[in-house]
């Protein structure tokens, strides 16, 4: 798994003079079953979360409210997204370690998951993540 199959997945977006609407099916505008959703939120300034990797599990990130930034890293090379739109969501496939930061005031991170919870399912500690990759002596 690499850092090329994680994307930016533009979502629907119905527009409205009402309201604009965005909706999201598994296995189609994910690749994936949406087994768990969660949501990050009241994150106070200058806080930073993930820092993990997961085994299985892929995720859909989406700024719902507010904006933050995801680095995602695949042990090789990292890339930094900006996240600020509810209809734009990035796609992060397992077995590569994000951290979130830079969270605006009132950010709302919600995250589609493959599965549910399992803390078996982590790598907390990057050097362990590098040796599961094979890519540290
Ligand atoms: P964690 O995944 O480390 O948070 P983040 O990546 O957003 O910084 O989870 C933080 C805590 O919440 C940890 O004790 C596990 C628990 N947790 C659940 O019980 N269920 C869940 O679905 C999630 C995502 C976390």
């Amino acid at each position: 798994m690499t850092l090329a199959q994680c994307r930016i997945v533009d979502l629907p977006k119905i527009t409205d003079p009402r309201g604009n609407l965005t909706f999201i099916e598994g296995n189609s505008h994910v690749p994936f079953d949406i087994k768990r959703v969660y949501y990050l939120y009241d994150v106070p300034g200058g806080a930073e979360r993930g820092g993990h990797a997961h085994k299985d599990l892929q995720q859909l990130i989406i700024a719902m409210s507010g904006s933050f930034d995801v680095v995602l890293d695949d042990g090789r090379e990292k890339k930094r997204f900006h996240l600020n739109r509810s209809y734009f969501g990035l796609y992060v496939c397992n077995m590569i370690w994000r951290e979130l930061d830079n969270f605006s005031s009132g950010a709302v991170c919600l995250v589609l998951a493959s599965n549910a919870y399992s803390e078996s399912d982590y790598y907390r500690d990057y050097d362990e993540y590098l040796q599961a990759l094979g890519l540290n002596g």
